[in-house]
């Protein structure tokens, strides 16, 4: 099935091609010949969801467009981190990210919705209020921020994994537990007692080992293909929260390409985003038998009543940051469950 992710971003180009030939761009067919190099850092694995995608639309691209665009993916944060990929993105140095939802709340508060702890039941339900004109209208939320949505790539929901069984709320007191850098994770793990301390993604794994910090949350495949469960003794499935990103493009960059390449790109990034989507869930499914296969750590699950309290817990997180994201959008996410 093809996504509606297209049909609002092409509905934005025409005002961004007038921007494009204000900023001296370039109009769609001058640059027709010259070769398009779209550099596209990320910071996990290639194995996981956005891996897959990512080289998924390498190869796509570079067969439909050979010798006009040339994809060059960096993952595992070999690039730069996702905090610099953001200025990158603005500046010109890289062409496209896909970025967690998460790290964009200092652009925007709208965001901030998909990371209300236990807000979605699942990533169905995350993909109903994306395709909703609601999370279709935010794709297009950042452009003048320099962000052009092209579509939301789901990772999974998250877990949390600690030196302790984390069975209550209580469990998680005092621990110092990393989080991306969002305002609602902040304070989703005060909301519990414990002590977030922002950090990049790429610096998680020592982090752990050193004991710089002792908890943290993240989805199977982020934890499998990164090893934290080697050095993380317990792991509690919570589905407490969403990880899932932008992939985002320099909107004038995007409006300046010949207008072939940019349709044909956006039709690309569209069978991209479906396949992505369909096969998220699974890989995560997958990688958390692997997790319990590798004996390198134990599994916690819990009862009804025992999540129950970890929702009553953070529930508070959700009136500090109704006003910011706005009631109307927390409505329109709820009723996609
Ligand atoms: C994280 O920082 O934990 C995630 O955003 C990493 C990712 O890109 O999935």
């Amino acid at each position: 099935m093809t996504s509606k992710f297209s049909s609002r971003v092409r509905s934005l180009v025409p005002l961004l091609l007038a921007t494009a030939s204000l900023y001296g761009c370039g109009a769609a067919d001058d640059g027709a010949d010259r070769l398009i190099v779209i550099k596209f850092p990320h910071v996990v694995a290639p194995s996981t969801p956005k891996g897959q995608a990512a080289a998924r639309f390498e190869q796509l691209v570079e067969e439909r467009f050979p010798g006009r665009v040339d994809v060059e993916i960096y993952p595992s944060s070999q690039l730069m981190n996702d905090d610099d990929s953001l200025e990158a993105l603005a500046f010109g140095e890289v062409q496209m990210i896909a970025v967690s939802l998460s790290k964009f709340d200092r652009l925007t508060h709208s965001f901030q919705v998909f990371d209300l702890p236990f807000l979605f039941s699942d990533l169905e339900a995350v993909q109903r209020f994306q395709r909703s004109e609601t999370g279709q209208e935010m794709l297009g939320e950042l452009v003048d921020s320099g962000f052009l949505g092209l579509g939301y790539w789901h990772n999974g929901m998250k877990h949390f994994g600690a030196p302790v069984p984390m069975r209550d709320p209580s469990d998680a007191d005092g621990l110092k537990f990393r989080i991306m850098e969002s305002d609602v994770l902040q304070a989703q793990v005060i909301a519990v007692g414990g002590n977030p301390q922002k950090m990049s993604f790429g610096e998680v794994y020592q982090a752990l080992q050193t004991g710089a910090i002792d908890a943290q949350e993240n989805t199977w495949s982020n934890i499998y293909s990164t090893k934290f469960h080697e050095v993380q003794p317990y792991f509690t499935i919570t589905n407490h929260g969403y990880v899932g990103y932008l992939v985002a493009v320099n909107p004038t960059f995007w409006a300046g390409l010949p207008d072939d390449i940019r349709v044909g790109l956006e039709e690309i990034m569209d069978d991209v985003t479906d396949w992505e989507n369909s096969r998220a869930a699974e890989i995560n499914a997958d990688n958390l038998e692997r997790i319990r296969e590798s004996g390198r750590t134990e599994i916690v699950s819990l009862t009804a009543e025992e999540l129950d309290s970890w929702r009553t817990a953070m529930r508070p997180v959700w009136q500090q940051f109704e006003a910011n994201i706005g009631v109307d959008i927390i409505a329109a996410a709820q009723s996609a469950n």
